[in-house]
């Protein structure tokens, strides 16, 4: 199974209809439909994304499809604490972070270790007992290795009688393979 795939078989086990999630890098739009999908029409989405051009792409996507429960936000995803309505906090079920540039537009818009660390951080403070934030991340993009490699060490941090995480390796020995990572938030 690809590991966004894998992401998906995740969240789907935690994310039920009339909850809250969140796409903390909405790109293309393909994980806000997954997430829009298992919403359903009383759960709601938000989507976030630092270019406007991802959100445009992310809105004619979702066209083809009767959503009416996403809300997309232009932003850093590093101020998710200030872009997600404070009523929120402890509530969201599922956060997706899918690391790296948008597909076919500027790779120089690129995730960065430092607002992705941050963003994390965020998402943990948001998640809900159970909920759960996957993260994939590309160590063969520029400066992914290292981002890789401090999304790994922030999980090493996280208290184990607070959080659960997973590491998820595709199957390529190659160091430049993506990553995914999960973090559970405890009952
Ligand atoms: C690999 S793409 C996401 C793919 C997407 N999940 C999908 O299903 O199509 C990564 C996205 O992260 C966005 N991004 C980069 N830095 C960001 C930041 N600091 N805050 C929010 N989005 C960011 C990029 O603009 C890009 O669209």
């Amino acid at each position: 199974m690809r590991l966004t795939d894998q992401a998906h078989a995740l969240i789907a086990n935690v994310f039920k209809a009339g909850e809250t999630a969140i796409d903390a890098t909405a790109g293309n739009g393909h994980d806000t439909r997954f997430l829009c999908q298992l919403a359903g029409p009383s759960g709601k989405v938000f989507a976030i994304d630092i270019q406007q051009q991802a959100l445009d792409q992310t809105a004619a996507m979702l066209l083809n499809f009767e959503y009416k429960n996403y809300e997309l936000i232009c932003g850093d995803h590093q101020l998710l604490t200030e872009l997600i309505p404070s009523e929120h906090r402890c509530r969201i079920s599922a956060v997706m972070f899918n690391l790296g540039y948008l597909p076919g537009g500027d790779h120089l818009q690129i995730t960065r270790e430092t607002s992705t660390l941050s963003a994390i951080e965020a998402a943990l403070a948001l998640i809900r007992p159970g909920g759960i934030i996957t993260i994939l991340a590309y160590p063969g993009h520029p400066g992914g290795a290292a981002e890789t490699r401090a999304v790994s060490s922030l999980l090493d941090q996280l208290e184990a009688t607070q959080f659960k995480a997973q590491r998820i390796y595709s199957h390529s020995d190659s160091t430049k393979a993506p990553r995914l990572f999960a973090v559970t938030r405890l009952e």
